[in-house]
């Protein structure tokens, strides 16, 4: 069966370094999947998820999105499918106030005026930015920033979204608000990939989650099964939910989060 994105035996290697950034990945990807993509710093992550939007051509190998290999396609083209979220808010926002921000994709894809604003307006209150409207995006904070960066992304209702470690260095309001909004946009039915060390993200989230080690997948499996892998966790740096540690300590059914645990808790005691 060809998977919604393809990618196949793909290795990277960046100029003027001597070890390949990707070596062999391969890697199916469905409709409606929301993936969490995880391992330590300098894995690939970031890497593999730029071969997916077009940033990075594969060296060797081949990525296609919907049958369409990604050679055959612009960034600009793939980026109507593609919505690709930077690791760091700031590298992503240009403009002088957030509805100009969040308009600049629209505009370009010549949507009608219009629909801008009503897209815009539907946006702005899906991110809870409609207050800042006429803000400077370089005076909002860490979490406002990046609900923005995800706002100038799905205005334009890419079917694939990308982020990549979209809760790193948010206080804890902005993780949950940030997993609230990722939450919807699954059960809108987007696909989702998502790099994080976010444990509460990946739990809560995740349908599946891919470990990379060294440029290649080590490991390809539900959350569950591979947080419960202890061998993998210490090889590949991850942290187990502490959800999960505490089902296995005190003997339940295996939790990810804590409200899963508190019921598993509750049914183990009957
Ligand atoms: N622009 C670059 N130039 C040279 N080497 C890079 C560049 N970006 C990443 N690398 C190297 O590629 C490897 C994978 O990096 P990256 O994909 O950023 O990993 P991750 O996102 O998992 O932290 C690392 O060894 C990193 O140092
Ligand atoms: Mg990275």
């Amino acid at each position: 069966m060809v998977s919604f994105i393809e990618i196949e035996s793909v290795s990277y290697r960046y100029e003027e370094t001597n070890h390949d950034a990707l070596s062999g990945v391969s890697l199916g990807i469905e409709r409606g999947e929301c993936v969490a993509l995880l391992g330590p710093n300098g894995s690939g992550k970031t890497t593999l998820i730029k071969h997916l939007n077009g940033l990075l051509k594969p060296q060797t190998g081949r990525v296609a999105i919907n049958g369409v290999s990604t050679r055959e396609r612009t960034i600009a083209q793939l980026a109507r499918t593609v919505g690709y979220v930077f690791q760091n808010p700031d590298h992503m926002i240009f403009a002088d106030s957030v509805e100009e921000e969040v308009s600049f994709g629209p505009r370009n894809l010549g949507m009608a005026k219009d629909d801008i604003r009503r897209r815009v307006d539907e946006v702005l209150a899906f991110t809870a930015l409609a207050p800042y409207r006429e803000t400077h995006p370089m005076s909002l904070s860490g979490g406002e920033k990046q609900r923005l960066a995800l706002a100038a992304i799905i205005v334009s209702n890419p079917e694939i979204l990308i982020l990549d470690e979209p809760t790193t260095g948010l206080d804890y309001k902005s993780v949950q608000s940030m997993v609230h909004l990722v939450t919807r946009l699954k059960n809108e039915g987007k696909t989702i990939i998502l790099v994080t060390h976010d444990m509460s993200l990946v739990s809560r989230i995740a349908t599946r989650a891919v470990v990379m080690l060294d440029g290649s997948v080590v490991a390809d499996g539900t959350p569950l099964a591979i947080f419960s892998d202890k061998e993998l966790v210490e090889r590949a740096y991850l942290e187990q939910p502490p959800a999960l540690a505490l089902s296995a300590l005190w003997g339940v059914a295996p939790s990810m989060t804590p409200e899963s645990l508190a019921r598993a808790f509750r049914e183990g005691r009957r």
